[in-house]
């Protein structure tokens, strides 16, 4: 076309792209800059790569093999695995990426320093002072323990290598002292992130009476392995259950991080990042009010049965959303201010929110007249 430009690149899905600006960098002799484009192009493999996860892999081998020394190997010869099959309770993700992570401003900060003083090490290191090498993750199920490994070691551009300990000691007890050690061992082959998940399957405090001896020796390995770990890998472990942490183990690590309940700010952003415009902001404010006291995971598997609703019948987000919160908290203190929204801005008859709530309609009536005048 006249007086335009053609543009350098055509491809819509940033392939042509990203081996252009690899070029460019790479001849200039910038292996940081090479490194930094690399993580960029397996955060987002570009839709014409036909195989992301081999793709995500064989980039991470190449950026590896630059640097013999440095890094996990991840073939099949060097990740362990025994006859008894611990291979498949080990699990290692080269290139994690995290879903977004919503927590409070204190647990925020705590997750970024660890990232930052790995990210600073070498300041650190110069002023004699070591940084947080073991970590435990301590609060209730479904509120973020794993993504927030993950996320740490998506921020790090490091492999997460994430081991179940409740499985290898109900799986494998015979010999599960010999298999943890493999596994600490290989995470300490190379820089990566290690996560301990249930780690109280483990570290019971030694007086419980379930306690018999081989898990008397995981303990003892753990116990030295945390006073050993090296700089290079960052050791994370979970737990639901603090209380049941032997305290010589609880002591030992370098930060303990609490993660707790979503406050309201909390439910609020989580439900906002999860809607695409498609809820108005009045009913996200109803909802994160409605869920208090539940989990993340929990809001967030309300969410996508929404969704799945939605499609399946063919309805409204807003309306699903709202039919649903009807059905689920009768007897909430927000109930009047849900049904009113139901009735005058999705036009459900007192009826129907009256067969959703399972209370009778004039109770239904009465509750959107009593929103009203406290409006
Ligand atoms: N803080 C959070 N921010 C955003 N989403 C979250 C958060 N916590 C949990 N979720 C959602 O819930 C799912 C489960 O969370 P996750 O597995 O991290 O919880 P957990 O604390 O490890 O639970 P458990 O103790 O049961 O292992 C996540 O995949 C995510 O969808
Ligand atoms: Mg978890």
């Amino acid at each position: 076309m006249a007086g335009s430009k053609a543009p350098i690149y055509q491809d819509p899905d940033g392939l042509e792209r990203a081996l252009i600006d690899l070029v460019r960098v790479g001849a200039r002799g910038h292996a940081a800059g090479v490194r930094q484009l690399a993580g960029r192009l397996v955060r987002a493999v570009p839709p014409a790569v036909a195989d992301a996860g081999a793709f995500r892999i064989a980039v991470h081998d190449a950026l590896s093999a630059a640097n013999p020394s440095k890094g996990l190997r991840f073939d099949s010869g060097a990740i362990p695995t025994d006859a008894d099959g611990l291979h498949s309770l080990l699990n290692v993700d080269a290139v994690p990426v995290a879903d977004e992570f919503v927590a409070d401003e204190r647990l925020s900060s705590e997750l970024q320093e660890i990232v930052a003083e790995r990210e600073r090490a070498d300041e650190l290191a110069r002023a004699g002072v070591s940084m947080s090498r073991t970590v435990l993750f301590s609060g209730p199920p479904g509120v973020g323990k794993t993504l927030a490994s993950r996320w740490i070691a998506q921020q790090l551009e490091l492999p997460l290598v994430t081991l179940d300990l409740a499985s290898v000691v109900s799986s494998y007890l015979g010999s599960s002292g010999r298999n943890i050690k493999s596994v600490l061992d290989f995470a300490k082959s190379g820089p990566c992130v290690l996560f301990l998940d249930e780690f109280d399957a483990v570290a019971k405090r030694r007086d419980d009476d379930t306690d018999i001896g081989e898990l008397k020796r995981i303990v003892n390995v753990l116990l030295v392995e945390l006073d050993r770990w090296p700089d290079t890998s960052l050791l994370v472990a979970a737990t639901n259950h603090p209380q049941l942490l032997d305290e010589a183990i609880d002591r030992r690590f370098d930060r303990v991080l609490k993660f707790p309940l979503p406050g309201r700010a909390e439910r609020r952003a989580l439900l906002a990042g999860a809607n695409h415009g498609e809820v108005s902001v009045k009913v996200i404010e109803l909802a994160a009010a409605a869920w208090e006291g539940r989990s993340h995971s929990v809001i967030m598997r309300f969410w996508e049965l929404c969704r799945r609703k939605a499609i399946l019948h063919d309805l409204a987000l807003e309306f699903v959303v709202v039919s649903e919160l009807i059905e689920q908290f009768p007897t909430n203190e927000l109930r009047n201010s849900v049904w009113r929204h139901a009735h005058d801005e999705l036009d459900m008859s007192n009826r129907k929110i009256a067969t959703l709530a399972g209370v009778s309609h004039p109770t239904v009536a009465t509750g959107i007249r009593q929103a009203k005048d406290t409006k």
